[in-house]
């Protein structure tokens, strides 16, 4: 019989600079979009999550001649620390693209050559400014007081031939697109910022760079004088990572589903770049960009200078992955700024994860090693307070399907943490223990431990998606012998799946609480 084919579910990061280390910033994104995969493929979905590398371009170009150094021999020891880090964060990636692969190349040259063809690109002569740290040109009324709009340091006077593809072509469509789509652009803020940018005239876009003053980059296969600008060619990683033009069946199950995270400062080249490149190469644009907000540290801005960038690394020895994926999350929500401190990540640990998740879980297994010798008991005679707790576990299976699909994952959290606290009230007001004392209370103790444990089993599944490790580590001590991954997040969300009869193992503690005062704040 021919079987349905899955939904298809496609998600991608920016790729990240490679002249970089990894920081806070970049693990955000990449994390996100880890939980938004893992969580559709417990819901049954196909998932394709890519993320990579951008290495060509000036500021990749300049890094590696300030090393004296072979800029693609470089830049694989710097993919390398990417790689590493995305190990660590347990990200789940299906694959890895580097601009510099012969695949990638391929099609960002396949679609300037069939752009070219088309007419769609052009060659001007071009006088105006340079912002060599943006790679962007501007006439001479966008400068602020002569120097780069976007980030104020000096501009350089230019007058060469180059390459333009005709983006002012797209921007009635490209209006049309956006105002049509109320979730192409998200959150609406950012929407509302591109409509007003589009409220003045959209120019043509210049995508090549004169080998004379950049030779890092892809060559344009019409004119070998030339490379390609570093966006036209970074964006194309898109679709170059499913391998587009050459296995078609993979592209075409995915593309049309794309949603691209990105930080709020990439929105433009995101959302007016990328859609009209796609529509003048005859593809749909991505079903959704996602644009969130920046981490400043200790209410500052992070930046090499103040010596204050934050190394995920560091993150993890200290804290834990989970807890760094947890507070990432959980802190702000995802379209909105937050500060990353140490104080702020210490209080989410010892509150939420050792307080309330962790000293559940361990209670409440303690109980059942204790006064059932950890057998996983069965439940009869429900009352009104099992009752609530059933419809309450319910109603946040329903809710994080419109949270995760709007991808408020601050949201999705606190309505799970609805249940732990829930759950903990549960344990309290039933006192398991004072039903320990007498043999009559047993059928209750049974029922009430059942209850909790079977909160335990729903909370882990709901929270895999978030923190992936201790997920398992709380599957295996519930005695659950189904795979965790291979669960479906409706079906097995529902009250009743936890089976009697099996047995649980002493809890090993999920978070340990951290002594504040321990935590420096270079941690
Ligand atoms: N290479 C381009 C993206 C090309 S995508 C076709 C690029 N790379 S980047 O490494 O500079 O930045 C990658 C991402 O990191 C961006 O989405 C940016 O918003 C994000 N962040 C950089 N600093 C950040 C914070 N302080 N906070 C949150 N995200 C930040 O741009």
């Amino acid at each position: 019989m021919h079987q349905k084919s899955k939904q298809a579910f496609y998600i991608t990061t920016p790729i990240y600079y490679v002249n970089d280390i990894p920081h806070i910033g970049h693990a955000y994104t990449t994390v996100a979009a880890d939980i938004a995969a893992r969580y559709r493929r417990l819901e049954g979905y196909q998932v394709f999550f890519l993320t990579g590398t951008d290495e060509h371009g000036q500021k990749v170009e300049k890094a590696a001649q300030e090393r004296g150094v072979d800029p693609k021999s470089h830049w694989d020891e710097m993919v390398k620390r990417f790689q590493s880090l995305w190990k660590r964060l347990n990200i789940s990636n299906n694959d890895f693209i580097r601009t510099t692969e012969p695949r990638h190349k391929k099609v960002v040259q396949k679609i300037l050559q069939d752009l070219y063809d088309r007419g769609e690109i052009y060659s001007d002569n071009y006088d105006g400014w340079y912002c060599i740290p943006c790679e962007r040109f501007w006439t001479e009324k966008d400068l602020t007081d002569g120097k780069c709009p976007d980030c104020l340091r000096s501009v350089t006077e230019i007058s060469e031939k180059n390459y333009f593809f005709r983006m002012s072509n797209y921007q009635s469509w490209l209006i049309e697109n956006i105002e049509k789509n109320e979730r192409f652009i998200l959150p609406p803020s950012r929407r509302n910022e591109i409509l007003g940018f589009l409220r003045s005239p959209l120019e043509d876009l210049c995508i090549s760079r004169p080998k004379k003053r950049l030779s890092w980059g892809i060559e344009i296969p019409f004119d070998t004088d030339y490379v390609t600008y570093v966006w036209f060619d970074a964006l194309i990683n898109y679709v170059s990572g499913i391998e587009y033009g050459s296995d078609e069946e993979l592209f075409s199950t995915f593309w049309p589903e794309a949603i691209h995270l990105i930080g709020k400062d990439i929105l433009t080249t995101h959302t007016v770049y990328w859609p009209t490149m796609l529509r003048a190469s005859g593809l749909t644009p991505p079903k959704m960009v996602f644009a969130h907000g920046w981490w400043t540290v200790e209410g500052k801005k992070m930046s090499k200078s103040l010596q204050n960038v934050v190394e995920p690394n560091r993150l993890i020895d200290t804290y834990g992955v989970d807890a760094v994926r947890y507070f990432l999350m959980r802190e702000v929500p995802f379209g909105t700024d937050g500060d990353f401190s140490h104080a702020a990540m210490v209080h989410r640990i010892n509150s939420d994860l050792a307080n309330d998740l962790g000293n559940l879980f361990s209670r409440t297994l303690s109980m059942v090693v204790r006064y059932l010798d950890g057998l996983i008991p069965t439940s009869s005679n429900l009352q009104e307070v099992d009752r609530s707790l059933q419809e309450l576990s319910g109603k946040v299976l329903q809710q994080l399907s419109d949270q995760m699909d709007d991808l408020a994952f601050n949201k999705a959290l606190s309505s799970v943490w609805e249940m732990v606290n829930a759950t903990n009230k549960y344990v309290d007001e039933t006192a398991p223990w004072s039903l320990a004392k007498e043999e009559k209370d047993r059928p209750r103790l049974d029922t009430v431990l059942y209850q909790a444990l079977e909160s335990l089993r729903i909370i882990a599944l709901f929270i895999a998606a978030f923190m992936p490790s201790t997920s398992e580590k709380m599957w295996s001590q519930l005695g659950i012998e189904e795979n965790l991954w291979e669960q479906n997040r409706i079906e097995n969300g529902k009250w009743g799946g936890l089976k009697p009869g099996r047995t649980v193992t002493k809890p090993m503690p999920l978070f340990p609480r951290i002594d504040p005062s321990k935590i420096s704040q270079g941690a």
